[in-house]
Formats: C-alpha cells, sequence, structure tokens
C-alpha cells in the first residue's frame, strides 16, 4: 500500500464508516484473488515483426500488403480518412465508430514506390508501405508527417493476448495533443501517458496521470499539416511522449517520438490529415457527431455534494433568484439517494422531488440527477432484483458476481457492453424522469470500486459480453462508460422521443460526443487545478468531445475568493458552466465570497446569459461539423508556433478570444494573439496580431478579445436576438453563422450566414441567402468603431 492508496482507503472509511474501510480491504484481497485464478499467467513470449514484403493484392480504397509474418491491409475511406491495420484487422467492430465504417474511396489505389515499397495516393494524403513494415504519412505535396517503424508484438507461448509496440516519428516542430482529458496540456509535452480510464481517488491537478478519460487519439500539429491518429484498441496502453528538436544552424534536426505499448486489441488505426478544423471534421464524421445539449444546458448550474434535503435545495435557489442572479440547473449529488442507491430518492429528506422540480421549471431552472453505475447487493434493492433477473451484472470466470465496494456499500456492475443490460438500464431512467429530472450525470463509472490498495476498479478477470464476443475487464474497461452512456442516451430517446437527452459523464472513450459531455472531475482547489481545468476542456475538444467544464472553484477545500472569482470568470465562458463541491468543501454560492466578489460574478453570470445565442450557435456548429466550442489560440493558423505553445488563452468559436487570469494578484496579463485585429471587447481598444499584448485583467473581469468583422449573436434586452458586430479592419470584410434556438426538440435550423464591409464611413451586415446578399432581418450593433 503506497501513501496515495493508504489515503484513499483513509477517505473511503472517513466517509462511509469503518465498516466500508474493512469492505475495501475485503474488496481488494478479493479482486486480488479472482485475478489469480481468472487469468492466465503470461509466461514465455515470443517476439515477432512484419519481415520482408512478400507481395500485395490491391483491393478498393487501397489493399492488401503481405509480410513473411504479418499482413497490413490498407483503405482511403470516402471521408478522406486512412485505416490500415496489421494482421488481418479490419476497422470493425469498434466501440469508437458510430456505425459502419465509411466505404473505400474507389480513386485510391495501390501502386509500386520506389525501393521496394508500396503507396496509396488519395486527395489529401499519401501512404508509403517500406518492404519492411514502416509506414509514412506524407502530404499530397510528399511532406512526411509521421513516419511508424515496423510494429513489434510479443505472444505469449500459452494463451493469452499479445501485446504490441508502435513507434512513430514526427516533424521535429511538431507538438502533441489530446488523448483524452490530461490535467498537464494541452500540449502535452515529453512524457509517459496511460491509457486507462482512472478515478485519481483524491481531486487531481496537473501533475495527475491518468485520469477519467484517457483516448487513444492523438492531435500532431506541424509546419506541414496537421494530423489526428487513433489506434483503435481498448486495452489499457502507454502512449511515451518526446517532442522533437530543431537543428540549430547547421545542425540536424531531431524527430519528435511517440511510443504506444498496448497490452492487446488489434493494431489498427485511422488517420485524418489537413488542417484542425478538416481533421476534426472528419473524426466526428467517424465517430459521431457531438449531442446537442438543450438550451438550459448552456446556461449556468449549480450542483452540491451534501444540499442534504429540499429546503437547502430552495434555499440556494432563492439565493439566486433574489439576487438576479441567472440560473438555469440544480445539480442533485448522492447524497439524495436512499441509502446511496442510484434510482431511488431519501423520501424523508426530499419528499417531494416532483413538486420541487414543478416549481424550479417555474422559474426557468432545470434539475439535473447524478447516476452511478454500481448496484447494491442486497435483495429486495429493486434495481438489483430487476438487473438479477436479466442478469445484468458482470461476472468472474467462474460465473459469480463481481462485487466492489463504492457508496451504497457491497455492489454489483451493470455489464453495459451486453445490448440486453443496456435496454434495462436506459428503461430505469423513467424513475427519474417521474421524479421530475431533466438531465443526468453519470458518474464513478471507469467504474470505480473503493480499493484499500491497488487498482479502484474491478478485476482484470471480471467477464464481460462485449456484444457477444466476449471477454475481460481488461479489454472492457475503458469502454465501460461510454457504454454506459449509450445505455443512458437511448433509454432516454425512447422515454422522452421529442426532447433531446442531456447527460455528461465522467469517464468515456473515444465516441463519447455521440451521448453527451463530461465535466473534469474532481479538480483541486487551488490555482493549479484552475490551469488544469482548462488544459482537460481544450485537449477534449481536440479529440471530439466539445462539450465540457470544470467544477468551478474546486472539489475540494475552499477557494480565496480571488481564486473562486478567476474560476467563474473562466467557467463563464466554457460549454458546460457549473458551480460543484464535496461534501466537505467550502461553499460555492457566488454571494458566500463578499460583496465585490459578488458584483464581479453577477457580471460574468450576466455575460454569459447575454451570450447564450453564441453558445447556442457553438453547439449547433460542434454538431454539425466537429469544431469544439473552445479552441486553441492555433486553430485557425497551426503553422503560427508562438500559438502552438500557448497553454493559457483559447478562442471561443471564430469570434471571441478568452485569456483567463490563471494567476493570483494579477491586474495585466500577456495575450498571444493570433493574425488580424482584436478588440478588447470591454474598452473597444484594438490590438494588432499576431503578437503578444499586455492587456487589462482587473478584478472585474478577465480580458475577452473579438475578432475584428466578427458578428456575434447575442440575447438583446428584450430577450430576442441580436447581431453584436465588430468592425472589420479597415478595407477588410468580416462575417459570421448564427443558429437560431428552436427549442430542445430535434429540430436542425438553417444556418444563417452574415457578412461585414465598409461602405465609406459606415459598417454594413449583410445576411447571405441563395438570392444574394439581404437586410438582416435582425437588430444589429456596430461595436469598435472607436478603437480603431
Ligand atoms: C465523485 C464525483 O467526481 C463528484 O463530482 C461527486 O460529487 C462525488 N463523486 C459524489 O457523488
Amino acid at each position: 500500500m503506497d501513501g496515495r492508496d493508504l489515503v484513499r482507503s483513509v477517505k473511503a472509511v472517513g466517509s462511509t464508516g469503518a465498516a466500508q474501510g474493512w469492505r475495501t480491504v475485503r474488496a481488494a484481497w478479493r479482486r486480488r484473488r479472482v485475478d489469480a485464478s481468472g487469468l492466465v499467467p503470461r509466461g514465455a513470449e515470443r517476439a515477432r515483426v512484419p519481415g520482408p514484403v512478400l507481395d500485395v493484392e490491391p483491393g478498393p480504397g487501397g489493399g492488401l500488403v503481405r509480410f513473411t509474418r504479418s499482413e497490413l491491409r490498407i483503405t482511403v475511406a470516402v471521408n478522406g480518412a486512412v485505416f490500415w491495420g496489421w494482421d488481418g484487422a479490419g476497422p470493425e467492430p469498434s466501440y469508437a465508430l458510430a456505425g459502419r465504417s465509411p466505404g473505400p474511396d474507389p480513386r485510391a489505389v495501390l501502386e509500386p514506390d520506389k525501393d521496394g515499397a508500396w503507396r496509396v495516393v488519395s486527395e489529401r494524403v499519401t501512404v508509403v508501405v517500406s518492404r519492411n513494415g514502416a509506414v509514412e504519412v506524407r502530404t499530397p505535396g510528399g511532406v512526411t508527417l509521421r513516419r511508424d517503424l515496423p510494429p513489434r508484438w510479443w505472444e505469449p507461448v500459452g494463451e493469452g493476448p499479445a501485446r504490441w509496440m508502435q513507434r512513430s516519428e514526427v516533424a521535429a516542430d511538431a507538438r502533441f495533443f489530446g488523448l483524452g482529458g490530461r490535467a498537464s496540456g494541452p500540449r502535452l509535452r515529453d512524457g509517459a501517458y496511460r491509457l486507462w480510464n482512472t478515478d485519481p481517488g483524491l481531486s487531481f491537478g496537473p501533475g495527475d496521470d491518468p485520469l477519467y478519460i484517457t483516448m487513444p487519439v492523438q492531435m500532431v500539429v506541424a509546419d506541414a499539416a496537421t494530423h489526428l491518429v487513433f489506434h483503435d484498441s481498448t486495452w489499457d496502453g502507454t502512449v511515451t511522449l518526446r517532442e522533437g528538436e530543431e537543428g540549430a544552424g547547421s545542425g540536424h534536426d531531431r524527430a519528435g517520438t511517440s511510443e504506444l505499448r498496448m497490452d492487446g486489441g488489434p493494431l489498427r488505426c485511422w488517420v485524418m490529415v489537413g488542417t484542425p478544423e478538416r481533421v476534426l471534421r472528419t473524426w466526428t464524421s467517424l465517430t459521431g457527431a457531438a449531442a446537442l445539449p438543450p438550451t438550459w444546458a448552456l446556461g449556468h448550474h449549480h450542483a452540491r455534494w451534501g444540499f442534504g434535503s429540499e429546503q437547502e435545495v430552495r434555499r440556494i435557489v432563492a439565493g439566486y433568484l433574489e439576487r438576479g442572479l441567472p440560473l438555469d440547473a440544480v445539480h442533485l449529488d448522492i447524497d439524495h439517494f436512499d441509502a446511496h442507491q442510484v434510482f431511488t430518492v431519501d423520501r424523508e429528506r426530499f419528499p417531494k422531488l416532483p413538486m420541487l422540480a414543478k416549481e424550479l421549471r417555474r422559474d426557468g431552472i432545470r434539475l439535473v440527477s447524478i447516476v452511478d453505475p454500481a448496484v447494491k447487493a442486497e435483495p429486495g434493492n429493486a434495481v438489483y432484483d430487476s438487473g438479477s433477473a436479466v442478469d445484468a451484472f458482470v461476472r468472474d470466470s467462474a460465473r459469480r458476481p463481481v462485487r466492489g465496494v463504492v457508496w451504497p456499500g457491497e455492489s454489483v456492475y451493470p455489464d453495459f457492453t451486453r445490448a440486453r443490460v443496456r435496454l434495462w438500464w436506459g428503461e430505469l431512467y423513467k424513475e427519474r424522469l417521474a421524479q421530475g429530472f431533466a438531465g443526468f450525470w453519470h458518474d464513478m463509472n471507469e467504474p470505480v470500486s473503493f480499493a484499500a490498495f491497488g487498482e479502484n476498479t474491478l478485476p482484470r478477470s471480471a467477464r464481460h459480453d462485449l456484444e457477444g464476443r466476449g471477454g475481460d475487464h481488461r479489454e472492457a474497461h475503458n469502454v465501460y462508460a461510454l457504454c454506459m452512456a449509450r445505455a443512458g442516451y437511448e433509454g432516454l430517446r425512447e422515454l422522452t422521443p421529442g426532447e433531446r437527452p442531456f447527460m455528461f459523464s465522467r469517464s468515456g472513450w473515444a465516441g463519447m460526443q455521440r451521448y453527451g459531455g463530461t465535466w473534469s472531475g474532481d479538480v483541486a482547489t487551488g490555482w493549479p487545478g484552475l490551469r488544469a481545468s482548462l488544459s482537460l476542456v481544450v485537449g477534449l475538444g481536440l479529440c471530439g468531445v466539445p462539450y465540457s467544464g470544470p467544477d468551478v472553484g474546486g472539489f475540494d477545500g475552499s477557494p480565496s475568493p480571488e481564486l473562486y472569482l478567476r474560476w467563474f470568470q473562466l467557467g463563464a465562458y466554457l460549454p458546460l458552466f457549473r458551480t460543484h463541491a464535496s461534501l466537505r468543501a467550502g461553499r460555492r454560492e457566488p454571494w458566500e465570497f463578499g460583496e465585490e466578489i459578488l458584483e464581479h460574478a453577477r457580471v460574468a453570470l450576466v455575460e454569459r446569459r447575454r451570450l447564450l445565442p453564441y453558445f447556442v450557435t457553438l453547439a449547433h456548429l460542434a454538431h454539425r461539423t466537429g469544431a469544439p466550442y473552445v479552441r486553441p489560440v492555433w486553430w485557425g493558423a497551426p503553422e503560427d508556433r508562438a500559438l502552438r505553445d500557448c497553454d493559457d488563452t483559447f478562442l471561443l468559436g471564430d469570434c471571441l478570444l478568452v485569456a483567463p487570469v490563471l494567476d493570483p494578484s494579477t491586474d495585466r496579463r500577456a495575450v498571444q494573439l493570433p493574425r488580424g485585429c482584436w478588440y478588447d471587447t470591454v474598452t473597444e481598444e484594438c490590438y494588432e496580431g499576431p503578437a503578444q499584448v499586455l492587456v487589462d485583467a482587473p478584478l472585474s473581469r478577465i480580458p475577452v478579445l473579438a475578432r475584428a468583422g466578427a458578428v456575434v449573436p447575442v440575447r438583446g434586452a428584450d430577450g430576442g436576438l441580436e447581431l453584436e458586430v465588430w468592425a472589420p479592419a479597415p478595407g477588410r470584410t468580416g462575417g459570421g453563422l448564427v443558429v437560431p434556438d428552436t427549442g430542445d426538440g430535434w429540430d436542425e435550423p438553417e444556418v444563417e450566414r452574415y457578412v461585414t464591409r465598409w461602405e465609406g464611413q459606415r459598417v454594413v451586415v449583410e445576411r447571405d441567402g441563395e438570392d444574394g446578399p439581404g437586410e438582416p432581418s435582425r437588430p444589429v450593433r456596430v461595436r469598435g468603431l472607436g478603437g480603431l
């Protein structure tokens, strides 16, 4: 037991009693025992590499390249992505893909290259397979973006999966991003990143890795182009990254490297090349459009572990209403359950939940419920009984239900990798809907079993259905939460077909955006935690998960008023804007930090509400194109190296650049600007990029800059949609997209396109229509005229 394990077990004991503490010790021993008998020891292994090429078999979109000890299938798909798989691996089955794999692009063919190599040429990428199995990804102009050396496998002489390793080189100037939710990014510096979804047990900061969402998805940004590579294997693994270095003067360049080691699964990958925008469009065309949150979910949420009673919820809500502070959702944590059991209500402390929900709804506030996967293993518990009746729970290799320890005590775990179990689970949300809940917050779904030592999840030998193929937890672990999200989402679609489900999940995997978003988990209260929470949002967006946000104020402890406010100001510009904290943490209501903080928090809340139409537009664009709301500053200029290294500023859509304050005692900060003119949205002062500029950041606000020429949809004083137009730079034009809000159903409104230009001394705004430009039907307010 190391120090961290000790703290973890103490935490479990402290929060749930001494008996629980002993149960966690027992559970850990039990898991060890189960693994010892349920997993075949690896024993001796044989190493293998592909060997020399033998022959090829051209096929649609590419073909098969045979080597003496393996074969490589390579296909360019119609959406422009390239797939390759070793040892006969094809793109299906896959938990990441949204449906069937896209068909082959018939224009791409396998043809001979130099030195016995073979290549596939397509519109956006050329892939060259060397005669010993190295695979090179090149731009159409012939610049190498990535070079995979021949892979290596280690196969057990007896039974068991083959481990494998793939070493790749990238350009010396390349920067790595992605790999799911990482606390120390968004630029991923040299180090090892594990691919195993993990509850860190305690609140985390920038040094903690891995966290709840890991994904074998790398976005690599280099001068020549951006590419995304996805290794479609759900097994445990580690990616070791090392950035390259460019030789100064006559020195040689050192390539960047990525070394991926996986404990199993097929060695197969997808690669897409282009601009960041194009790459994410292709990625989401593969893995699915991001769920569109209902409009209210783009407002402000207030959560708390430990409201403890309906009266307390009412008191908090009244606090917001009396002070005229916008509030759109209240989240109830596990303390509203009966004895911590999911899909139940503590009737003593929450006797009239449906009534409370109705009352809140009248004030425009929705109730969101936490949903944990673990089910108390106790006959008589309705969820346990109905689950047992459909054989829903994960079993061990001897067919005994696997038990773990979570909040309700000894628990069993639904096997969400089985279709029938997902169906059963999805129907359970009926009870939540009857209680008046409008949204769902999936938690503890790595999945967690409290552990006194070792890993705090299910035994690796636990058996899973894996859609009928059968396998163990080593393969199912990373997709457990993804499958839970699918169960919830599909259940809600059946139960409330007219409404878009709102769901976000702590854990997940590639493709999770199909069902909803996520939040940053238990981020530690402190300035490093604030920084980490931004890293997670940006990084997840680059993996195709656009909707997320942190626990404003941090999960534990008590933030200083200044830290709370800076977190609040950042949160107001992130897709999920939620205050939340742990049972024992200090208060998080905006009025708990003194008058001055309250007034500044009010400004942030009011501005968030004013920007709601912009958030609605960004949500639709994320859904349609894969472009995240929150984008790194290099999004439109990946060739700008200073921007690639900038971790503390982000673009909110195309129009705004947000420079949060991430350090104490700041009243001015440096901001790295992309090309163009940028207006400080408060002073209207104009700054010219590319440049690093110093911008005022008084306690009352964080710097938010608007791109010259931008058209930002905002909420006018009467609640209607208005266009806030930022004057284009002299002699320049601008424009923007607006997607109007059409409610919480499934309508997909038309995108309105606006253009802005100068006409003499006047800024003109026109709507681009089929019959040419026309007058906008929305009120227009031009800003920035004085700043030029
Ligand atoms: C862990 C979650 O990360 C946190 O947000 C929640 O409050 C607790 N579980 C209790 O449910």
